[in-house]
Parts: C-alpha cells; sequence; structure tokens
C-alpha cells in the first residue's frame, strides 16, 4: 500500500492506494468519478484519458495520460484533472464547448477521453510556453496557435479513438477552441505546494507486497539490491498491461520515476565522442526537443511511437529494458552507436548497446541492476540518419518492420554504414552482412542488391500478426530499395509524405 496525497480537480486528496492501482480504478471505483471511461484497459483507445498536472516554473503543466494503465501511486504530489473538472454547467471549457458546437459527438463514449485531449492542447497552447521554454512569451504562444500544424492535430488526437462520430467534426473542434472565450475552472490556482512533493508512504518491508519510490539512484540500487523481485516501473507503459490484460499481480513495485539521476539529459563525451547521457526515466515528450535540433529523422519516429498520451509517460529506459524485437527506439540507437549504463549498489558499467540484448525479452541486466543512462553520439558532421517504420496504423501502432539507416557519403561512396531493424530477429539487431556490403562502396544498384541479398543471412524473421516471415524478409529488402532510391535521386524523397515516415 501507498499512502499519496495529491489534487483532484484542485480539491486535496490523502488515501490508501495499493501498488497495482490504476488511475482509473482508483477514479471509477474509490472517488466515484465516472466520467473518465474504460474501453480497452490497454492504453490504446483513450477513453480513460485524463490530465496530469505538475508544478514548472509559474505554473502548472498538463500532460495526458491514459489512466488505465497510469499507476495510482504516481500521482504523490500531483495534480488530475478529469472531465468532472474542466467547467460547469453556465461555463464549459472551451474544448467541451467547441465539441458541442462541432458535433463531435454521438454516442458519447470516448468524448471526455477526447474533450481532455483538448483540453490539454489549449493548455500547452495557451496558457503554457510552448515548446517548454519558459523564455517564450504568452503572445508567442498564442501566435503558435494560430499556427496550429496539421501534425500536432494529429499528435493531440492520434491516441483517442472514435467509433461513430469521425474526425472531422472532432478535428473542427480542436481548431473551434481558440475563439471561445475561457473561463479559468475554480481549481486554475489551486496550488501543489498543499499537497507535498515527498514521495508516496511506502511499504517497504519485504514480503507479498513491496512498495517504494527512491528519489536518488543511491537509494533505488540499495533497494533492488534489497528485494531484486520487485518489478520496477517507470512510465508503465508496458508494464502495466501485464496487470490490465494478462491479469499478473504488480505487488512489488519500486516507482523510478522520482530517482533524480533517472530524469536528466546532459551534454558529454564518452571515450572521446561527444553526445548526450539521457536519464533512462526521460520520456518521449521531454527528448523531443533535444531529437528536433540533432536528430530530426527520430524526432519524426517519435511522433508515430504510441500516442500523445504514451509518449507522455513511456520512457527510454522502459524501452530499451522491456527489449521487445518491435520497441521502436532500439533499432535506432543502435544505428547512432548507443552505449546503456547499468548502475547497482556495487557501482556502475557502461556498455554498447548492441551487447545489451540477448535473446527474446533477455538482456544482460542482472537481477540488482537498472539502466541509468543511456548515451547518445552526436552525428559526426555530414552523417545522415533515416528511420523508417512499418506498421499496420499511422498512429499509435507497434512496428512490424523498423530499418534504420545511418551513414556517410563521401564523394559517392558510403562511409560509416550503421544500419539495424526492428521487427527482424528476437532482438532488436545491426544488420552486419549488409553493412558490409554498402561500406566502402559506391552508391551502385549492384552494391544495394548485394546488401539486400546480404539480408537473407543477416534474418531469419518469424511471422506473427504483424506480418509473416515472406513480408518482413521482403519489407526490409524494400527498405533498403528506399535508401538506394533516395541516394541515387540526389538524395529526395522518394515516397509520399504521409505515409512514408
Ligand atoms: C498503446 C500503446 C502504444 C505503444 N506504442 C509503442 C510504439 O509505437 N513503439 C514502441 O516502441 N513502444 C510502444 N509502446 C510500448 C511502450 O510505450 C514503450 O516501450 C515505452 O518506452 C515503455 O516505457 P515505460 O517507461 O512506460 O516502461 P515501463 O512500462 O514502466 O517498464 C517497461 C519494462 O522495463 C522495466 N524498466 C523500466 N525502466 C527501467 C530501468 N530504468 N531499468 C531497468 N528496467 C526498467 C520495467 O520493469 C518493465 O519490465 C506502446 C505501448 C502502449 C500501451
Ligand atoms: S481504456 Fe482505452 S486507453 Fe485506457
Ligand atoms: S462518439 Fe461514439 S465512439 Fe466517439
Amino acid at each position: 500500500m501507498a499512502t499519496i496525497a495529491f489534487l483532484l480537480n484542485g480539491t486535496p486528496q490523502r488515501l490508501d492506494v495499493s501498488s497495482d492501482m490504476s488511475i482509473l480504478t482508483l477514479l471509477r471505483e474509490h472517488l466515484a468519478h465516472t466520467g473518465t471511461k474504460e474501453g480497452c484497459a490497454s492504453g490504446d483507445c483513450g477513453a480513460c484519458t485524463v490530465a496530469i498536472g505538475e508544478p514548472a516554473a509559474e505554473r502548472q503543466i498538463f500532460n495526458s495520460a491514459n489512466a488505465c494503465i497510469t499507476p495510482a501511486h504516481q500521482l504523490q504530489g500531483k495534480h488530475l484533472v478529469t472531465v468532472e473538472g474542466l467547467g460547469t454547467e453556465k461555463h464549459l471549457h472551451p474544448a467541451q464547448e467547441a465539441m458541442i458546437e462541432c458535433h463531435g459527438s454521438q454516442c458519447g463514449f470516448c468524448t471526455p477521453g477526447i474533450v481532455m485531449s483538448l483540453f490539454t492542447l489549449h493548455e500547452s497552447l495557451t496558457q503554457r510556453p510552448f515548446p517548454l521554454t519558459p523564455e517564450l512569451s504568452q503572445e508567442r504562444s498564442q501566435e503558435r496557435y494560430q499556427e496550429l500544424s496539421q501534425t500536432r492535430l494529429e499528435a493531440t488526437l492520434g491516441g483517442n479513438l472514435c467509433r461513430c462520430t469521425g474526425y472531422r467534426p472532432i478535428r473542427d473542434a480542436a481548431l473551434r477552441m481558440r475563439d471561445i472565450p475561457f473561463e479559468r475552472p475554480h481549481w486554475y490556482d489551486a496550488t501543489l505546494s498543499e499537497v507535498g512533493g515527498h514521495p508516496a508512504l511506502s511499504d517497504t518491508a519485504v514480503g507479498t507486497s513491496f512498495f517504494a519510490q527512491p528519489k536518488t539512484l543511491a537509494e533505488l540500487t540499495q533497494l533492488r539490491l534489497k528485494a531484486p523481485q520487485a518489478r520496477l516501473v517507470a512510465g508503465g507503459t508496458d508494464l502495466w498491461l501485464e496487470s490490465t490484460q494478462r491479469l499478473m499481480p504488480l505487488e512489488q513495485l519500486i516507482d523510478i520515476t522520482r530517482v533524480a539521476e533517472l530524469l536528466t539529459i546532459e551534454e558529454a563525451t564518452l571515450e572521446e565522442q561527444t553526445g548526450w547521457w539521457v536519464g533512462a526515466g526521460v520520456t518521449y515528450t521531454r527528448l523531443e526537443p533535444l531529437f528536433e535540433e540533432h536528430f530530426p529523422a527520430f524526432a519524426h519516429l517519435l511522433h508515430r511511437l504510441g500516442s500523445q498520451q504514451i509518449r507522455n509517460r513511456g520512457t527510454l529506459g522502459g524501452n530499451i529494458a522491456n527489449a521487445s524485437p518491435i520497441g521502436d527506439t532500439p533499432p535506432v540507437l543502435l544505428a547512432l552507436g548507443a552505449h546503456v549504463e547499468l548502475a547497482s549498489a556495487n557501482g556502475t558499467r557502461c556498455l554498447a548497446l548492441e551487447v545489451f540484448f540477448l535473446d527474446y525479452k533477455k538482456t544482460v541486466l542482472a537481477a540488482d541492476e537498472v539502466i541509468s543512462r543511456i548515451f547518445i553520439p552526436r552525428a559526426i558532421e555530414d552523417t545522415q540518419l533515416r528511420v523508417w517504420k512499418l506498421s499496420k496504423r499511422r498512429e499509435d501502432d507497434i512496428s512490424a518492420v523498423l530499418g534504420a539507416f545511418s551513414y556517410r557519403v563521401e564523394q559517392n561512396v558510403l562511409r560509416d554504414v550503421r544500419i539495424a531493424f526492428g521487427g527482424m530477429a528476437a532482438i532488436p539487431k545491426r544488420a552486419q552482412g549488409a553493412e558490409v556490403a554498402l561500406e566502402g562502396n559506391t552508391i551502385t544498384q549492384a552494391a544495394f542488391r548485394a546488401a539486400q541479398k546480404a539480408l537473407d543471412d543477416d534474418f531469419h524473421p518469424m511471422s506473427d500478426v504483424r506480418g509473416s516471415q515472406h513480408y518482413r524478409q521482403q519489407a526490409a529488402k524494400n527498405l533498403l530499395e528506399r535508401l538506394y532510391l533516395s541516394l541515387s535521386a540526389s538524395d529526395h524523397e522518394v515516397m509520399l509524405h504521409a505515409y512514408a515516415h
């Protein structure tokens, strides 16, 4: 059990929650807040979307989250805003008003979740500086609102499924919101200081139930030693599905979301390479500005990783530790030559990411270790990165195959070629034969044919619901073909942008 204190629509709450309780269960079954709906219970449909506020600079920042897979204990010291809190009958929030005006709702089941996603969009564009740089003035953020892009709209709504209305009226509502006067809800200025930022009171005697919320890496590694059987939870976007989909108990948990060292992004040098140490607990949403600036192709991939709700919570460390062969970031990190740092009570060790993965969902991580940081080297001058994800749906879908290609072109000769694929083996893996076929060769069809042939030895993919063995083998070859075509056509893109990223 954990005792947590948080704000619910501005009202302080202090209560006991079991460590494996989700916010959705807390709301619906314990707090009689049934406006938040349960659809899929797996983070896919967005019916359960809520907003979680955290203190930042002078105001709170609200991010959307799937209540069904977000642990209730992570609310400690935060502000939970649900659809019940947005407006009154007399003054609806602009998101609600716009949905009515634009006929954005029919059966209404998805509507609370969609309204909450629109609320966070409204907040981020009108109330808080965007994109998370305090220097941007209110005026500047209003400017951004006028320029609300297609990509941003898609990102806002990509994690909310609506079966009956269709997205045009909902999109219209997103655009209409800006013209509706905003009357601040009564809770708007509620301060989080009332509930305190200390870790949730925890149950740390090792028994059937165990819960801890460490604040430092030293505390975390000590706890890992004391309770190696306890599961680590970061965003919970993989782990919590074990509870909601497989009905596995999650009674022994260490919440790592408050470990200071896991939350930093620092410029650094490793083995004479400059780059960044990214804390394992850094979310995709926080990573986006770094990637936008230095790895645009990686940033582009993030737009297709899960949904906004998932990106607000999912972490780089969680994606690597989960060791799924179809996790999106490992192939890209392999192509970039990333390293992982593993920490235990005995100290740290640093490994190239490619030796981290052993077999399907097996890694070198020892029972007393955690992933503490990931080193991403800065791309040396002229190095290109291409990342192509193939999935059945553009938004909120896991890859069937993902190819990541890093290389330089020196007088039409390929250098420093690193190619990695997801979905092609039991682990994310480099295509070593294909790399050899291209390294030091001029960009010719013959070189690329040889690389495609080498893929037959590099990988023996499996067939599953996402793609047959034949599909995967052919798709990987086609991505190499795509690279060849784009390089031989003066580096121009060769597919429609909308579906090709
Ligand atoms: C709807 C939905 C869509 C998704 N879409 C995608 C997608 O498009 N692409 C994709 O790659 N993934 C996707 N995912 C999977 C998931 O979001 C990512 O893998 C995410 O990065 C997991 O991070 P997390 O912080 O939520 O991990 P958690 O769920 O908290 O943890 C995952 C695993 O890693 C362990 N762990 C976490 N942090 C550490 C650490 N620092 N050290 C050691 N072990 C650790 C946990 O114990 C657990 O076993 C999706 C998930 C959902 C629910
Ligand atoms: S119930 Fe579907 S995302 Fe939570
Ligand atoms: S209005 Fe029925 S699912 Fe969206």
